[in-house]
């Protein structure tokens, strides 16, 4: 099968000290260039929710944009993505959210999904949680139902798992790191 055998961890690269001493940075630009890595990723990501009547995948920019379009596509799903603020022409929802330094802003355009409609969130790895939880607010602001928040990595010691769940999410990864 496309999602077969493949060690995703082991494609994932760690860089010491980025973007501040003392991080250890999981860098899934290497799983992305990998062929069979990224077939895999994209249809783990997908499998559990084949037939589970998705109607858009919304992905958060930048990096769920990468994701998010190659699940839509194995799901037979349209995709939409949440942009950082000024990029989305029409009408848009607004949401702030935290960073580790600072803060930054969603965008949603408000027709971009009907009330009611089933959506799966996507990105490559969930932290704190903010940026999804900026996502679900946008989102439930119109009337969505979100099936589940997906990820390729967690890193559970941050945090990010715990608070999806405790919005009610369901929350699906493919590969943990311990200790941030
Ligand atoms: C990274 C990553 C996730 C987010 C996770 O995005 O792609 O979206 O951080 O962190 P959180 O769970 O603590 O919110 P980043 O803001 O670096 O931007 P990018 O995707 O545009 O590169
Ligand atoms: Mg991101």
């Amino acid at each position: 099968a496309a999602s077969g055998n493949h060690d995703l961890r082991a494609l994932i690269r760690t860089i010491p000290d980025f973007p501040k001493p003392g991080i250890l940075f999981r860098d899934v630009t290497t799983l992305l260039a990998d062929g069979a890595g990224l077939r895999a990723s994209v249809a783990r990501m997908a499998e559990p929710w084949e037939g589970h009547g998705i109607d858009k995948v919304i992905g958060l920019e930048a990096r769920g944009f990468i994701l998010g379009g190659a699940v839509a596509c194995h799901l037979g799903a349209g995709f939409v993505p949440v942009r950082k603020a000024g990029k989305l022409p029409g009408k848009v929802l607004t949401q702030d959210y935290a960073l580790e330094y600072g803060s930054a802003t969603f965008e949603l355009h408000e027709d971009a999904i009907e009330a009611g409609e089933t959506v799966l969130i996507v990105d490559d790895l969930l932290a704190t949680g903010g940026t999804a939880e900026a996502g679900i607010a946008l989102l439930e602001r119109l009337g969505a139902r979100i099936a589940a928040c997906s990820f390729i990595v967690d890193l559970p010691a941050l945090g990010g798992r715990k608070r999806l769940e405790a919005l009610g999410m369901s929350v699906h990864t493919l590969v943990a790191f311990d200790g941030a």
